[in-house]
C-alpha cells in the first residue's frame, strides 16, 4: 500500500492582472468571497481532504497572504476582552487550518516551475496540487476521491470536468480511455461511483478543433515526487513557461514502475471560478445565497432585484 497523501502545494504567486486594480496593493487570492478570502476557501478544501501540511508558492509583495493564515495575538485578545467569541472563533479558523509553510517563486516561470518550487517542502512524500482559481464545494469535495486513487495505484491523479467544445482550448485537455474501479492497478478500497480514466496523452490549451477530447483538467491534482525529475527535464512550452501539462504528459508515457501511470476523476458538482470578474461575482451571490446567515434576505432580494429589472 502506498503511504497516504497528507501534502498539499497550491501555488500562489501569480499577479492577478485579471483583477486590476483590486489586486493593484492585495494579492488576488485575498480578494473575499462573502467574507473570507479566496485562498481560505482553497486551503479549507485541503484541509477537510485531511491533508495536514500546505505550502503556498508565493511572490513578493504577496505578505499578507502569510498574514491571514498566522495568529494574531493583539485583535485575538482585543475580541477576548470583548467576549466576541464568534469573530475570534472565525480569525482562529484560518489559523487552524493546516501547518502552513511558504515558498517564494521569484520568477513567474510557469505552473510546473511553481510546483517545482515545492520540492523540499514535500519532502519526499505524495502531494496534492490544488490551484488557487477555483474551489470546490465543500458539499461535493472529490480531493479525498483522488489521494485514494492515488494511494492505490501510486500514479498521478488528474481532476476533470467535461467542457462545451469551444472552451476546451481554455484548459488542460486529457486523452482519456475509461476504466472500471476494479480494473485499477494496486490494492486498496476506493470510494463507490468514480467516473475513472486512464490517461494517455495531454495538451495544454489545444487550438480549437485540434483537442484530444472535451474532459479539461481543472486545478486538483495527486503526484508522486517523480513529477520534480520530470520537472526538471521540461522545457519551456505554451506561452514560453514551464507547463505543468507537458510534464504530465511525460508521466502519462512512463511505466508504472517508473514513477509513470496518470488517472483522472470526472467531477461533477459546484465548482466556483474566482479567476475571472464574471465567475467570482457568481461563485460570491452562489455561495452567499447558500449560507443560514445571508441567504433567506438574500434571495428574497435577488427576486425582487430580477423582476423589477
Ligand atoms: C492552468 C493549467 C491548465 C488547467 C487550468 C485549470 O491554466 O495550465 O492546464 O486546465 O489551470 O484552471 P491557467 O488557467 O492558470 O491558465
Amino acid at each position: 500500500m502506498n503511504p497516504p497523501v497528507k501534502k498539499a502545494v497550491i501555488p500562489a504567486a501569480g499577479r492577478g492582472t485579471r483583477f486590476l486594480p483590486a489586486s493593484k496593493a492585495i494579492p488576488k487570492e485575498m480578494i473575499p468571497v462573502v467574507d473570507k478570502p479566496a485562498i481560505q476557501y482553497v486551503v479549507e478544501e485541503a484541509a477537510t481532504a485531511g491533508l495536514t501540511d500546505v505550502c503556498l508558492i508565493t511572490a513578493e509583495g504577496k505578505e499578507a497572504i502569510e498574514a491571514h493564515f498566522a495568529a494574531a495575538p493583539e485583535l485575538e485578545a482585543a475580541l477576548e476582552a470583548k467576549g466576541d467569541t464568534e469573530r475570534l472563533a472565525a480569525v482562529r479558523e484560518a489559523t487552524d487550518l493546516a501547518q502552513m509553510s511558504y515558498v517564494i517563486q521569484d520568477e513567474p516561470k510557469g505552473l510546473g516551475h511553481a510546483v517545482a518550487c515545492a520540492e523540499e517542502a514535500v519532502a519526499g512524500e505524495p502531494f496534492a496540487v490544488l490551484l488557487g482559481d477555483d474551489f470546490l464545494d465543500a458539499r461535493d469535495a472529490a480531493l479525498a476521491d483522488m489521494c485514494a486513487v492515488q494511494q492505490r495505484t501510486g500514479g498521478s491523479v488528474l481532476l476533470l470536468i467535461e467542457v462545451p467544445e469551444d472552451q476546451v482550448h481554455l484548459y488542460g485537455c486529457v486523452d482519456p480511455v475509461a476504466v472500471a474501479p476494479d480494473d485499477l492497478p494496486g490494492e486498496g478500497e476506493l470510494p463507490d461511483g468514480l467516473e475513472l480514466f486512464t490517461i494517455t496523452r495531454l495538451q495544454e490549451k489545444p487550438a480549437p478543433g485540434t483537442q484530444y477530447s472535451n474532459l479539461a483538467v481543472i486545478g486538483r491534482y495527486v503526484f508522486t515526487n517523480t513529477v520534480f525529475d520530470v520537472l526538471r527535464e521540461t522545457g519551456p512550452g505554451r506561452g514560453g513557461e514551464i507547463q505543468l501539462t507537458d510534464a504530465i504528459d511525460t508521466l502519462a508515457a512512463m511505466p508504472v514502475e517508473q514513477g509513470g501511470g496518470v488517472y483522472g476523476i470526472v467531477f461533477r458538482g459546484r465548482r466556483y471560478d474566482t479567476g475571472n470578474k464574471a465567475e467570482y461575482l457568481k461563485a460570491t451571490v452562489q455561495l452567499a445565497a447558500a449560507r443560514d446567515d445571508l441567504g433567506f434576505d438574500l434571495r428574497a432580494w435577488l427576486t425582487e432585484f430580477l423582476a423589477d429589472d
